[in-house]
């Protein structure tokens, strides 16, 4: 069956990207959310990060980094505790992923600095695809007084093997999701994949696939109400399990800090951000933020089938106290 389109977007609102886009539905068929979000964020010439910076008062959003120093500079001092409690190795990679303009990384290195032998032992990797924010950092690291020689890459696959140190902020909600919705269909509740076609008008809309098949759902969910949102990150699932894997042969720690929810849950968590206000998704593609919230549960799960142990989440105010205070003693 033919999918079944649920929403349009307003004619004014064609951008590049979105003419490309309509061009690559017409020839191959509906796009699964996951590759137009790909398209959407990273495409070479149109893709959201690919072209700005978009953080900040001046830009579409900002992130806790860009708020306070402090942030950077906690994550950077568990950095280091974790490198003294692995006995304190040579040649540790300490790893970000998505560094946005490279603040993060930049107070965790300035905080760091006289943590005797931390900085001799490491270096900077930094996974990014956006060759504008690869700028912000390259000078966000320069402007240091004796900065470890940083090296970019565009997957963690890049990173040489070994101990390991990783931090990411607001980086898994930047990752593809594939959705699924519950919905009657020939008379049977099915659970269809929800993906980007084309109205009668030639715009943009969500359209509902029905060939997707209950086998994707996750077991706990699949008798969840007609209506239902089903989320799944592959990508992010991808990344997980890789760092897991990487945890497993070498000694190391990684912090991920994000939006999301603890375990599995039904929802859309879609959202299109510009200039400060959610955006419908389909609207300006290439010119709005697109995220989705981070299923923290999948997240351990993936960590763990790499091969590491998962502890968490817990809610970023408790992880910011714990490392200001010491975890609170046992009652
Ligand atoms: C929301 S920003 C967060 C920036 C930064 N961590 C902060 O907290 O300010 C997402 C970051 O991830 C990067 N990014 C998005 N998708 C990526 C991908 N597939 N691989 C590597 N970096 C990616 C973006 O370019 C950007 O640096």
């Amino acid at each position: 069956m033919s999918p079944t389109p649920v929403t349009g977007t307003p004619p004014e609102a064609e951008t590049p990207l979105a003419a490309l886009i309509a061009r690559q539905i017409r020839l191959t068929g509906p796009l699964p959310v996951s590759a137009y979000m790909a398209l959407c964020l990273g495409h070479p010439q149109h893709g959201y990060y690919t072209t700005r910076d978009p953080l900040g008062a001046g830009g579409d959003f900002t992130t806790a980094p860009e708020i306070s120093q402090m942030f950077g500079e906690m994550l950077g001092l568990w950095a280091a505790h974790c490198w003294l409690a692995m006995g304190s190795p040579a040649g540790v990679a300490l790893v970000e992923l998505g560094p946005g303009r490279g603040t993060l990384m930049a107070d965790a290195l300035r905080a760091t600095a006289r943590v005797p032998g931390f900085h001799a032992a490491l270096r900077p990797h930094l996974v990014e695809t956006s060759p504008v924010l690869r700028q912000r950092q390259a000078a966000a690291l320069a402007a240091l007084p004796a900065p470890p020689a940083p090296v970019w890459h565009d997957r963690l696959e890049e990173v040489p093997e070994g101990p390991l140190l990783l931090l990411a902020n607001e980086f898994f909600d930047a990752l593809p999701i594939r959705q699924l919705v519950r919905q009657e269909h020939r008379g049977r509740l099915l659970w269809a994949e929800r993906k980007v076609g084309l109205d009668a008008d030639g715009r943009l809309a969500w359209v509902l696939d029905p060939a997707a098949g209950e086998a994707l759902v996750p077991p706990a969910l699949r008798g969840s109400p007609p209506g239902s949102v089903v989320e799944l990150a592959p990508a992010a699932a991808a990344v997980a399990q890789e760092i897991g894997g990487r945890l497993a042969r070498a000694p190391g720690a990684a912090l991920m800090v994000d939006y999301g929810h603890a375990g599995p849950a039904v929802g859309d968590t879609l959202q299109a951000v510009r200039r400060h206000r959610f955006a419908d998704p389909l609207e300006a593609p290439g010119e709005a933020d697109l995220t989705a919230h981070v299923d923290f549960a999948a997240l351990a799960a993936a960590l763990r089938a790499g091969g590491a142990a998962a502890w968490g989440p817990v809610t970023q105010g408790d992880l910011l106290s714990a490392l200001v205070s010491g975890p609170a003693p046992p009652s």
